[in-house]
């Protein structure tokens, strides 16, 4: 994500650069409209017989000078015979229209301004995790203070910054077994906490994305989108979603649970069921 985002203001810099050097190809070296428009009036004020008539005139002093210079053995120097010297258009006289200066000051406003706001705006966007938000490690309390909420609530505790939902995982041999054939061995079973009595559930369904709430009757989550049903642990019991919820890794240190939400795994898939609980009541959905 961060190296598209980068990507993205490289172009952008790009874009705007050629977007500058093309106005200035397509701007420089014009003349104003007054000044065009006074080149034409002293055209079109000489006749082409004068300006015929000059030119031979200037055209034989040049030669006769010349020639004198030849017989004398004196080189002719240039411009003591009225060729005009060339010196530099002056800028002042050349000017700026109104138009060439809000393009440039508009595409100088662009390129200053708005580029690197967006830019760092966009990292800061995509970089996850440094201030605490989701993606990174979130502690949601005290262990003891959330496994008494759910044992006295008989549901989940919810953490909105983390988006994820703590359960109570079964800590019986057998179940811990089965968990660790479901779950990928007993390195994932430990990095999610099931060993430790504990599961983070993310809240969002793997089907189309929808937050999956809690049903108190029957003690499952139940997604009201397209109906898929998930029991206590997030493991997929009915309907479309092709594998049961995510979760995430969690940290117990200092008796406080932290939920790495950085740490992500795939729900397990359709037809695991290491807990066998069945819904306690009616259906939500
Ligand atoms: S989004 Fe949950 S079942 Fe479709």
């Amino acid at each position: 994500m961060i190296i598209f985002g980068i990507i993205a203001i490289f172009i952008l810099a790009i874009v705007a650069l050629l977007a500058i050097t093309a106005t200035r190809r397509t701007t420089q070296g014009r003349l104003s409209r007054e000044t065009r428009s006074r080149d034409a009036a002293a055209h079109a004020s000489s006749s082409s017989t004068e300006l015929e008539a000059t030119a031979t005139a200037e055209g034989r002093a040049r030669s006769e000078e010349s020639q004198g210079a030849a017989a004398a053995g004196v080189p002719a120097l240039r411009g003591e015979t009225g060729v005009t010297t060339w010196t530099p258009a002056d800028e002042e006289e050349l000017g700026v229209s109104r138009r060439q200066f809000l393009n440039r000051a508009n595409l100088s406003v662009i390129g200053i301004g708005t580029l690197p706001v967006f830019g760092v705006s966009l990292i800061a966007f995509l970089y996850p995790g440094k201030a605490g938000g989701f993606g990174a490690p979130i502690n949601i309390g005290k262990i003891s203070d959330i496994i008494d909420f759910i044992t006295n609530n008989k549901q989940p505790f919810y953490a909105a910054q983390a988006r994820t939902y703590v359960q109570l995982y079964p800590t019986d041999d057998n179940i811990l077994q089965n968990a660790g054939s479901a779950y990928e061995g007993p390195d994932n079973v430990a990095a999610m906490g099931l060993d430790q009595g504990l599961v983070a559930l993310f809240q969002t369904c793997p089907h189309l994305g929808c937050r999956v709430p809690w049903c108190a009757s029957s003690q499952w989550f139940e997604c009201p989108c397209h109906g898929s049903k998930y029991n206590k642990v997030g493991e997929k019991k009915d309907g479309p979603a092709p594998r049961g919820m995510d979760r995430f890794a969690i940290d117990t240190a200092g008796g406080n649970l932290t939920v790495l939400t950085g740490t992500r795994y795939q729900g397990p898939p359709i037809g695991t069921d290491t807990t066998g609980q069945k819904p306690e009541g009616p259906a939500c959905v």
